[in-house]
């Protein structure tokens, strides 16, 4: 995997420097051609020619002095690179790329490079929770850029928490990941439906529920990331899609449903997280109502079961849905992925602790059409979307782009 890979390892100044010694020797060994450049803190730690003996490259450490023979410019670097790694990266670097400073050669190839980068975050327990410094990781990460969380553990200033350079195996582990993710995703497209739907009474006023549209933007955002062409259909939500990800705004089921089955065909995996409101009213009043007798009826009917369809005119595509569920999750979800004909489907009991609607977590079951059940405790929506399309990408390559004779 990683034989040829051209991976440029930007090295900050910071005692686990030390340990990207060791990291660039594994990467190395592994066939890699490693590029390493260095900030000027960097070297207060260890010289350029450690770098440069180990990964048989020149070292670039100065803006102005790049060697001849890179075309003399930081964007050859930048372009070269097939992955870019920063380990170990510091308060100051992760600030200074999130806020879009590029003042010197690092930073400026960072700047420049189309490549995935990746961070390996190492400092004090207090800086890593200081608030700037957490805002400054979350817009990387919206911008897709990839992290390596820290140790707990005791740091080289004496103090104990969350902040040390992880071990290396677990680096080069998740690199792997990053990388042979992109492999198994790059090119492949993928639809997402996400948040809730509105569905009218009057001109001011409409039946919805609590979808914040997170656990979709999540899915769509890992999915973006790892090179897949994504498109979301989203209901009314207060968040933003990242660079990169086809967005179509949508207000109703009706508008949702029309959506999909404009474009379905495209796409080899469609995910349904979406929170569709079941019943609309029958006619939309064009007026306010008023408010005249002490009762109210509404008239409703129902919407279109927008995965329902898509089951009937399933051809070669892998369809994964949600189900939220406030009692027997199990058995209902079992049910739903029959009935709907879903590949796979997510359960979440919504009235779990952390789980459901709104928050930034979620406590979900996985069911494939083999029965096969994965339970994920109370986790991110984030970390809970890369197990989701980790197992909807193995299902789609065993049904659909590698099934079995
Ligand atoms: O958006 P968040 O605040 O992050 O919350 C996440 C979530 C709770 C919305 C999400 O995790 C979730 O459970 N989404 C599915 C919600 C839902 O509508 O479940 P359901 O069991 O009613 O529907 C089953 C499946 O059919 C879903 O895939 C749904 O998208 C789909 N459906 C439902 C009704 C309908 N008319 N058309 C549909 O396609």
């Amino acid at each position: 995997m990683f034989k040829n890979l051209n991976i440029v390892v930007g090295v900050t100044g910071g005692i686990a420097v030390f340990k990207a010694v060791s990291l660039v020797s594994e990467l190395v060994k592994k066939g890699a051609n490693v590029y390493v450049i260095m900030t000027k803190n960097a070297q207060e730690f260890v010289t350029p020619l450690t770098f440069k003996s180990i990964s048989n490259n020149d070292v670039v450490v100065d803006m102005f002095e790049s060697p001849d023979n890179w075309d003399n410019k930081h964007i050859s670097l930048a372009q070269k690179a097939d992955i870019m790694i920063i380990a170990p990266a510091t308060f100051n670097i992760i600030g200074k790329v999130a806020t879009g400073i590029a003042d010197d050669f690092l930073t400026t190839t960072i700047a420049a490079t189309k490549s995935k980068v990746v961070f390996v975050p190492a400092m004090n327990d207090n800086m890593y929770e200081n608030k700037i410094f957490i805002r400054n990781t979350n817009i990387l990460k919206k911008n897709s850029y990839y992290f390596i969380d820290p140790e707990i553990g005791r740091m080289a200033c004496g103090t104990f928490g969350k902040g040390r350079y992880p071990k290396n195996e677990k680096i080069i582990q998740k690199l792997t990941e990053i990388i042979s993710y992109n492999e198994r995703f790059k090119g492949l497209n993928i639809l997402i439906t996400a948040g809730p739907t509105k569905e009218y009474i009057d001109p001011v006023r409409y039946i919805s529920n609590r979808s914040s549209g997170k656990m979709g933007y999540s899915i769509a955002n890992i999915a973006n990331r790892c090179g897949a062409n994504v498109k979301l259909i989203s209901g009314p939500v207060n968040i933003n899609a990242e660079v990169g990800i086809e967005l179509v705004n949508v207000i109703s089921a009706n508008d949702m449903n029309s959506e999909v089955f404009k474009s379905y065909k495209n796409f080899d995996i469609i995910i349904m997280v979406a929170a569709v409101v079941d019943y609309k009213m029958e006619n939309i009043s064009n007026i306010k109502i008023k408010k005249e007798n002490e009762k109210m009826t509404l008239n409703l009917i129902k919407n279109p079961d927008i995965s329902m369809n898509l089951g009937s005119s399933k051809d070669k595509f892998l369809l994964v849905g949600f189900c939220a569920e406030t009692n027997n999750l199990i058995e209902n979800a079992k049910l739903k992925l029959k009935k709907k004909k879903f590949d796979m489907i997510v359960a979440n009991d919504v009235t779990k602790e952390g789980a459901g609607f709104e928050g930034d977590t979620n406590v979900v079951t996985i069911i494939d059409c083999y029965d096969n059940l994965y339970n994920i405790e109370k986790s991110s929506k984030e970390y809970i979307a890369e197990k989701i399309l980790n197992n909807a990408i193995t299902l789609y390559d065993k049904l659909y782009r590698n099934p079995r004779k």
